[in-house]
């Protein structure tokens, strides 16, 4: 058994020093892989993490990436023999579209930075899916939480995807906790109450990997 976990954010170069990211701790994704690790102790468990600050799981390779466009490349390297693709990492969507060599100097005008799209992970690695491979999607949403999460889901052919109701603040980006919506490409729906990311990680896998054994 392989699995391929990814978390954290990504950063998206500005110039030397500078960067675009998001707020995402890595905790949900390093959870998973902790998970991995300890229902699968014989297999092998990967994290592919973006910058974060938290100590690695015991037994759990981890491969380092910085930019959306690394994350990317470091899947598709992890993937082909993988049996399970959880995409917990908040990849950023855009990124300057120049990066500046050296440190931009300030002068007295606005500056406009200009944006192109990323590529989209689990849109690009969907199109080499084995038909035994079980992918795993996250939907961050603010509102529309399921229907939103259903159309990602069939967009990038998932076979789960985690709603994941980020508007209240005690769960989600930054939190020790979080509570989701599991969905289910057969049409299944668990809802997990609010607990610790840990706690939430071992049930979300747990029901994953309850559909591979059957
Ligand atoms: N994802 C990805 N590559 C991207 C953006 C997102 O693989 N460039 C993955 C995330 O890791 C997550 C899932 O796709 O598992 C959904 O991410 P989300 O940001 O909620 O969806 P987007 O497709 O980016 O849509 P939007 O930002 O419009 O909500």
């Amino acid at each position: 058994m392989k699995i391929v976990v990814t978390a954290g954010p990504t950063r998206e170069k500005i110039d030397h020093i500078r960067y675009i990211s998001n707020r995402s701790s890595g905790r949900m994704g390093y959870a998973l892989a902790a998970a991995g690790k300890k229902f699968c102790p014989d297999g092998e468990t990967v994290l592919i993490s973006g910058p974060v600050n938290l100590p690695i799981p015991d037994g759990v390779r981890v491969v380092p990436v910085e930019s959306a466009e690394d994350m990317l490349a470091a899947v598709k390297a992890e993937i082909s023999n993988a049996n399970i693709l959880i995409m917990a990492a908040a990849v950023a969507d855009y990124r300057p579209a120049t990066v500046f060599p050296g440190k931009i100097k300030k002068s007295g005008d606005d500056m406009v930075l200009k944006l192109e799209r990323t590529p989209d992970i689990l849109f690009e690695i969907s199109q080499i899916k084995k038909p035994d491979q079980i992918f795993v999607g996250f939907a961050a949403e603010t509102e529309e939480l399921i229907g939103r999460a259903i159309d990602k889901m069939r967009r990038k052919k998932l076979d789960w995807i985690a709603a994941n109701d980020i508007a209240p603040a005690d769960r989600g980006f930054e939190s020790a906790d979080n509570a989701v919506t599991l969905l289910g490409a057969n049409g299944e729906r668990v809802d997990f109450p609010l607990m610790s990311k840990g706690e939430l990680a071992e049930k979300i896998l747990a029901r994953i990997m309850s559909g591979i054994k059957k």
